[in-house]
């Protein structure tokens, strides 16, 4: 299985199209967020899941639960792989939107997307926490969020690479989802990203898959990009 999801973070569906041209063999899946869908809309979704091509929608719902759910049936429909919730929405927010995106798959006759959560942002440090009000740990907050996200039938979570180990060890379903952004080849600039490890490393603290951005499309070649962060998460995998 290909563990690479590529975040598609440009502006326009032009740009948003070449890159899936250029990056198809590498990609297993590409990741549409709050940029391009606020830019581009649904009917982009639907262009790169109707030609095949596996999606990770990430607009992280927060909202009430009945918005969240409804949310979630319209992400169903739209024929995402994955698509995701804010796990500090609660309890009640993740169980109805499992159920919803279970329930509407079931009706449709299609293939129920995962749907995970979101716990801490890869952004966030200590000082981030505290200033929302948080005394926890990043990797505390983010194990309390990941086993309420476990109990609540949730497929899995997004976290750093940093709280892979830590997950794996709290929550027991074996093929709960672990997505990791946060991920920088050695020599790439962490940006805004604070709790960040390498491809391989990413790979083999335990990761399901890995989300890589601005590493390889604002690489001079993307495609090159990909294919050598490929070969490291393929190498960490024969090596486990
Ligand atoms: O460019 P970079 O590799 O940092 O992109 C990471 C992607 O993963 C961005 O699209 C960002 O929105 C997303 N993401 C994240 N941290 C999370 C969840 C999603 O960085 N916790």
């Amino acid at each position: 299985m290909n563990k690479l999801i590529v975040a598609l973070d440009v502006e326009t569906v032009k740009e948003a199209r070449e890159l899936v041209a250029r990056l198809r063999e590498h990609a297993g899946m590409f990741k549409i967020g709050s940029q391009l869908f606020t830019a581009a809309g649904p009917d982009f979704v639907r262009e790169i899941a109707g030609a095949g091509g596996r999606v990770f929608l990430d607009l992280k719902f927060h909202d009430i639960p009945h918005t969240v759910a409804s949310a979630g049936r319209e992400a169903v429909r739209l024929g995402v792989s994955i698509f995701n919730v804010h796990a500090a929405g609660g309890g009640e927010m993740m169980r109805r939107t499992v159920e919803a995106a279970r329930e509407t798959a079931a009706r449709e006759g299609v293939t129920c997307p995962s749907v995970i959560a979101v716990t801490v942002l890869t952004s966030a440090d200590p000082a981030t926490l505290a200033e929302t009000g948080l005394t926890n740990t990043p990797e505390a907050q983010v194990v309390q969020l990941a086993r309420l996200a476990a109990s609540c039938g949730m497929d899995g979570v997004v976290s750093s690479p940093h709280e892979v180990a830590p997950v794996r060890a709290a929550v027991a379903q074996k093929d709960f989802l672990l997505v990791t952004p946060g991920v920088r080849p050695l020599h790439a600039a962490h940006d805004d990203q604070k709790r960040v490890m390498t491809p391989g490393e990413a790979v083999r603290a335990g990761a399901s898959y890995l989300v890589i951005g601005r590493a390889i499309i604002n690489a001079p070649d993307p495609t090159r990009a990909a294919a050598e962060i490929l070969a490291e998460m393929r190498q960490a995998e024969a090596a486990i």
